[in-house]
């Protein structure tokens, strides 16, 4: 289905530099609801640094960030934009690279604990909201575990869980299967791809191409510091417009 055209969170020439390295140049992207944008390019190339700051984890110095058409960094970063951006940290879900597990709670206890908190839900219904994610993840088996004696596929798709109890308007992954074995990433996409068709707004930093081609609704191609090339995923695969892209994707070809 075509992505309408509501707009959830929105860079506009985002900048960024550590020191005298400028990592993001005058980046803009725009996630509209039900996109699945995914995010590829070079180590190095900006990508982490762009979804952080979508996140609101990394504070642009050019630049501003909207959720929902209000802006939450950068502009003015007056109160009204730190007012703003607390209101919506809690609607951005996360999914990173390493899990980020608490390794000391129980998978239950690690899916609750946000929508308690952060959410103020009474105990029961967020068990029971943790309990119908557990299942959709396949891991109704492993509420009581500990992170520690899951696989990596088992841990990620608890993190998954975990950003899904918050009910985000959008959900930001970081290469989430990139520090699994094959046979643990299928399971991993196949949670993904699951959201996707469910209509859930995804921005995805990813070498998975598969993934990229098959479920993104757009892919992004970056290179130093910007946005080389975007397009409907079957088209930029079958014949990227740019050398850039094309010698990247090279890489990928066995
Ligand atoms: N906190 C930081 N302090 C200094 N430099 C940083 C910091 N974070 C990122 N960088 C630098 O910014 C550049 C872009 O990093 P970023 O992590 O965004 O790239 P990436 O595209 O996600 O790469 P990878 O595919 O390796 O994850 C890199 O040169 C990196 O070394
Ligand atoms: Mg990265």
């Amino acid at each position: 289905m075509a992505a309408s055209t509501r707009r959830v969170l929105v860079g506009q020439e985002i900048g960024k530099a550590f020191g005298s390295h400028r990592v993001l140049d005058a980046v803009d992207l725009t996630l509209h609801q039900r996109d699945v944008v995914c995010v590829i390019g070079p180590s190095g190339s900006g990508k982490t640094t762009l979804l952080r700051c979508l996140a609101l984890l990394t504070a642009p110095d050019q630049g501003r960030v909207l959720m929902h058409d209000q802006v939450v960094a950068g502009g003015k970063a007056d109160r009204s934009v730190a007012r703003a951006a607390r209101a919506v940290r809690s609607d951005i879900g996360m999914v990173f690279q390493h899990f980020n597990l608490w390794p000391h709670m129980s998978v239950l206890a690690n899916v609750i604990e946000a929508p308690i908190r952060v959410r103020g839900l009474m105990r029961d219904e967020a068990v029971a909201r943790a309990e119908v994610l557990l299942a959709k993840v396949g891991l109704s088996d492993k509420r009581d575990a500990y992170p520690g004696r899951l696989s990596g596929g088992q841990q990620q798709r608890v993190a998954i869980a975990r950003a899904l109890a918050m009910r985000p308007a959008v959900l930001l992954f970081d290469e989430p299967t990139s520090a699994l074995d094959p046979e643990l990433r299928r399971e991993v996409l196949a949670v993904m791809r699951d959201l996707a068709s469910e209509g859930m707004t995804m921005m995805v930093v990813t070498h998975e191409m598969g993934f990229a081609e098959k479920v993104g609704s757009r892919v992004v191609f970056m290179d130093g510091g910007r946005i080389i090339e975007e397009g409907e995923p079957k088209a930029f695969f079958a014949a990227p417009c740019t050398d850039r892209a094309r010698r990247f994707l090279a890489q990928f070809e066995d």
